[in-house]
């Protein structure tokens, strides 16, 4: 075991598009670096956003923003949304855009589950900004729910990994939480 440097070591994480109204229009933009915050009620979540990106005046004035899960399906469409500016190209035609309760975060059909937030606050770094959303409601698509609950086996989420600079895939359950422990309790 030898140090590293400050290595952020919490890859894979999923690869997520983050549908956002700009200047009257839908943009979208991968984001990998997603937080889970107040694991509780409500829920709050969070996206690290860098201070370049065309998405986040939008962010700014609409106040909310969707985090849709695209599964592996659609690694390619999400790369794109990855590499191209909405400074530049419209973004807004390349996925069959729909709304929630929230009229300004678009969200996605073409990715299983979409979920739409309000902005609850903004942490300002120098290069990025923080924004952190409350979790206002969640769609998801028939096809990828096992007892009314989200079956990430059937979701195949698109991971992010910064090292080897790929995206990866799921491989199959090994044990169950809060379970699998007790085997070392006295
Ligand atoms: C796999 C992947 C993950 C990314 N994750 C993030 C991220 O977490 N935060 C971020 O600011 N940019 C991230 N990006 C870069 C933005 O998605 C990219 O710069 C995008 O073009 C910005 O779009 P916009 O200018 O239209 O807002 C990621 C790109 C890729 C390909």
């Amino acid at each position: 075991m030898k140090p590293i440097g400050p290595v952020n070591a919490l890859y894979p994480m999923p690869t997520t598009i983050v549908g956002v109204t700009v200047n009257g229009k839908p943009n979208f933009l991968a984001v990998a670096h997603v937080g889970i915050l107040n694991h509780g009620t409500p829920q709050y979540l969070s996206i690290g956003l860098g201070k370049v990106h065309y998405s986040n005046a939008g962010i700014h004035e609409n106040r909310t923003f969707s985090i849709c899960m695209p599964s592996e399906d659609l690694m390619v469409e999400t790369d794109y949304c990855g590499i191209v500016t909405g400074k530049k190209t419209d973004k807004s035609a390349l996925f069959d855009v729909f709304y929630g309760e929230l009229k300004t975060a678009p969200m996605i059909r073409e990715c299983p589950v979409n979920m739409e937030l309000r902005l609850h606050d903004i942490l300002d770094f120098k290069t990025h900004e923080i924004f952190i959303g409350e979790l206002v409601q969640t769609h998801a698509d028939d096809s990828v729910m096992t007892g009314g609950k989200i079956d990430i086996a059937k979701l195949r989420p698109l991971l992010f990994d910064m090292a080897s600079v790929k995206y990866w895939r799921l491989g199959p359950a090994v044990g169950n939480c809060w379970n699998a422990g007790k085997s070392l309790k006295k």
